[in-house]
């Protein structure tokens, strides 16, 4: 559960996202998957509830754990900006310093690495006031995945990007999973990013997640509230959506 003042946005977020697996997060514009994502690493606590993470509660932990935490996780948000003093490899590299990851040698090469993973070779003298939004927006992807991490939360990574950057960048989604084992939750309004990327695709609605399956749950929904999102006047009679599969969170 988590207000904001009087208004409601989680109420009772029942959600356990399966390791190693590509989850998706849907729902309508401020139905709270920000916020959501947030209370996942730690940047937002709950009024009521726990966020577990390979079984420790996130509220148990202090800053210095927290931080700790934090490093195992590779996060590219809406509204997160880069650094506009710095070039664009200083900003992919950041993390890496931060972290104390790898000699500057060693650095250098993890951000051409993560440069031509995001299609943006030769970027990497430019400030970020001289790209375009569609190009920062994967520079700040590049940031997020720098250090390795094995949790990876997108918001919105592919919105206002021209379809062929997203496909690159659905596809590295997909790459993410399958080379690095990692655990990823996206949220996106595109609906062929949705089952494109997503092994399973949780659906937040008035502060509850009130679906939860694969791609092919979601394709068979009787929901209307579901089917509404996915655009669909009507819904097929039959296949309904399970309730969320019970893994560790991770
Ligand atoms: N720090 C905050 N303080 C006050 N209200 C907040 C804060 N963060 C989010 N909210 C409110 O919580 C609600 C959900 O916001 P959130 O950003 O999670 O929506 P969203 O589902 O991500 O929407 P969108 O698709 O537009 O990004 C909104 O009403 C928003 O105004
Ligand atoms: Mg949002």
């Amino acid at each position: 559960m988590k207000s904001f003042g009087a208004k409601v946005v989680l109420d009772g977020v029942d959600l356990d996202i399966p390791r190693g697996d590509s989850t998706v997060i849907i729902g309508g514009s401020g139905s709270g998957k920000s916020v959501l994502l947030k209370h996942m690493v730690g940047l937002i606590a709950p009024d009521a509830g726990r966020v577990m993470v390979d079984g420790t509660e996130l509220s148990t932990l202090d800053n210095r754990e927290l931080t700790r935490f934090r490093s195992r996780f590779g996060m590219a948000f809406q509204e997160g900006a880069l650094f506009d003093s710095m070039t664009v490899a200083q900003n992919i590299e950041f993390p890496l310093v931060r972290l104390d990851i790898g000699s500057a040698a060693e650095r250098r090469e993890r951000v051409q690495e993560c440069l031509q993973m995001v299609r943006l070779e030769g970027a990497e003298a430019k400030l970020p006031s001289q790209l375009s939004g569609g190009m920062r927006r994967r520079v700040g992807f590049a940031r997020a995945i720098a250090h390795r991490p094995d949790v990876l939360l997108f918001d919105e990574p592919t919105t206002g990007l021209d379809p062929v950057t997203k496909d690159v960048i659905d596809e590295l989604i997909v790459e993410l999973k399958e080379r690095l084992g990692a655990t990823i939750v996206t949220i996106t309004h595109d609906m062929e990013s949705v089952f494109r990327i997503g092994d399973w695709i949780g659906m937040l609605y008035e502060g509850k997640i009130i679906s939860w399956g694969s791609p092919s749950d979601f394709r068979g929904t009787t929901d209307p509230r579901v089917g509404a999102f996915l655009g669909r006047k009507t819904v097929a009679p039959h296949a309904s959506v399970p309730s969320a599969a019970r893994t560790d969170t991770a």
